[in-house]
């Protein structure tokens, strides 16, 4: 019997890095850091069902202690990873209305930034349905020595230097890019390493699921709704009908529709101009992946990774996903261009 060849995300990093002769191995140890937080955030989504982790924040056990929601404790779990590593000068958390300068002594050269979303689609985490954690990494502008300050948190997508995602479904898989394609990472719980399943993921030009909350279809814009009408058509040539698929967990939507081919959109709706999604959180992640396999992310009118963020919790529109599908959105939406919401 041949024994097939593993590659742990450890020594795929490190075969990485070498690469590069003049890499300091700062941005390695930064992704070890994120790795040791995802497997604990593993740990606990695992045996959720079995622990009193269920739940709404602010409830009170059996025991008196305070019950904390799943993505609290996510949200703690990263932050305490990232800030005891030392290997990045702040997070940007979704859970967290400011920036969280890290103050550690060996962290105060470090260059990045990294913003998360620690536990991606909570309303699925009481149902057993999949989640993740999305995360994207920035090199500041400010020198070192300084305070990290607003305007090296608010850059634009397109600089940065890693993203990628950690979903929680069947198994549990770590997808990143560092701006030289996608490859994703399947945990073997066994031997408790993520172990390269998933080299250079393209995502297919086209594909046959739309996924989109179509409850509030009364809410799109007449683009969108003329986009959802064509995706219901019958024509053989472009396999429509295509299938509707929606778990309400982006990255679970995302990472089915980057292996499948498939088209995502949060679009603009009466309620909520900028739509739903986070621009720092989750689309220029996400977007980052998108293009790095080969797909698109706009928000309908603009290249996501081109917007320069005006504040931390800044929402905006999404279309991402397989190219022919996205383009053929877009320009749906486009030719409706005065939007009716
Ligand atoms: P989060 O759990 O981080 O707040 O994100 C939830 C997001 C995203 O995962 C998902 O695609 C979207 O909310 C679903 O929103 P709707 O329920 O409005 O469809
Ligand atoms: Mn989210
Ligand atoms: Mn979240």
């Amino acid at each position: 019997m041949k024994t097939k060849k593993v590659t742990t995300i450890s020594q795929f990093i490190s075969e990485q890095q070498m690469q590069f002769p003049d890499a300091t191995g700062d941005l390695s140890k930064l992704f070890l850091d994120i790795i040791i937080a995802a497997k604990i955030v593993n740990r606990d989504i695992r045996k959720a069902g079995l622990v009193d982790i269920l739940g709404t924040h602010g409830s009170i056990n059996v025991q008196g202690e305070e019950v904390k929601k799943l993505d609290v404790i996510a949200n703690e779990e990263y932050i305490a990873a990232l800030s005891l590593g030392g290997d990045c000068c702040a997070i940007l958390s979704e859970e967290n209305e400011d920036i969280i300068r890290i103050k550690n002594p060996g962290s105060n050269k470090s260059k990045y930034i990294i913003a998360i979303d620690p536990l991606d689609g909570s309303s699925n985490i009481d149902v057993n349905a999949s989640i993740g954690t999305i995360f994207s990494i920035y090199k500041r502008f400010s020198d070192v020595h300084d305070e990290v300050t607003m305007d090296d948190c608010l850059q634009k997508g397109e600089n940065q230097i890693a993203a990628g995602y950690i979903i929680y479904g069947s198994s549990t898989m770590l997808v990143y890019s560092t701006g030289n394609g996608v490859n994703g990472f399947t945990l073997d719980s066994s031997i408790g390493e993520f172990c390269l399943s998933h080299p250079n993921i393209k995502i297919p030009e086209k594909g046959s699921i739309y996924s989109i909350n179509e409850g509030n279809y009364n809410e799109f814009p007449d683009g969108v709704k003329n986009y959802i009408s064509y995706c219901k058509e019958n024509d053989k040539s472009t396999k429509r009908p295509y299938s509707a698929r929606y778990i309400g967990s982006l990255i679970a939507d995302f990472h089915r529709n980057l292996l499948r081919g498939g088209i995502f959109i949060y679009p603009p709706t009466v309620k909520s101009p900028n739509g739903k999604l986070r621009l720092m959180y989750e689309c220029n992640p996400l977007a980052f992946i998108a293009e790095q396999a080969g797909g698109i992310a706009s928000t309908g009118n603009e290249r996501i990774l081109e917007i320069i963020p005006e504040k931390l919790h800044q929402r905006v529109p999404l279309f991402t996903g397989s190219k022919e599908m996205v383009e053929q959105a877009i320009e749906m939406y486009q030719s409706n261009s005065v939007q009716s919401i």
